[in-house]
């Protein structure tokens, strides 16, 4: 399957996506079709390009939210993604973008998307002194993580004691479970 990875910033799911396709549970399963950002200077985009991987970029800074999706969505078609997979991409998706992807773009999110929606959850875990929570993997609709789950796993938080530790053990996860719940997916649809 061809994958459109989309990041705005670090990209560690982008990577560990990458090293799944080289030599892990994506080999031979998945291709990297393109990595685009929404920020030509994410430092995830440069990374993908030293990996060798295609890259597009489209500033969308200061666009109308339904011009940019449209314009994303047709950029990205050209690269003809089986799937769509969001990756610390920041931006809420309108329509215009979904529309030409439904049912084919996933997303992961650093809790159960029932019980913390949108940004900083790991902060919310930390915060609220929590002895586990989860990682989840959904797709994509128009609301704010609110897709259908696909995936979710338990991340252990009992004795991390800054928010740091709490984000090193849930990225740790994060990065396995992406990687399986795609190479599921595709084995399904395929
Ligand atoms: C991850 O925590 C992901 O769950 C969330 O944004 C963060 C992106 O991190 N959606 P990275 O850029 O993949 O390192």
């Amino acid at each position: 399957a061809r994958l459109a990875i989309l990041l705005s910033g670090r990209g560690s799911n982008m990577l560990a996506l990458v090293k799944a396709i080289q030599g892990g549970v994506l080999q031979d399963l998945a291709e990297v079709a393109v990595v685009f950002s929404n920020k030509p200077d994410a430092p995830g985009l440069a990374a993908a390009a030293a990996l060798g991987c295609p890259t597009a970029a489209l500033p969308s800074q200061g666009r109308k939210r339904a011009e940019f999706d449209t314009e994303a969505a047709a950029l990205l078609q050209q690269y003809q993604p089986d799937f769509v997979v969001l990756a610390g991409y920041m931006r809420i998706l309108s329509p215009a973008f979904i529309q030409p992807f439904a049912g084919r773009i996933l997303n992961i999110h650093p809790a159960d998307t029932h019980q913390h929606q949108g940004l900083h959850a790991y902060e919310w875990a930390f915060d609220n002194h929590l002895a586990e929570t989860k990682i989840t993997v959904h797709l994509v609709d128009e609301g704010l993580d609110t897709g259908p789950i696909l995936a979710q796993r338990t991340v252990d938080l009992r004795g991390a004691e800054t928010l740091a530790e709490v984000e090193r053990r849930g990225l740790a996860v994060e990065h396995e479970l992406y990687a399986e719940t795609l190479a599921e997916l595709i084995r399904v649809k395929s």
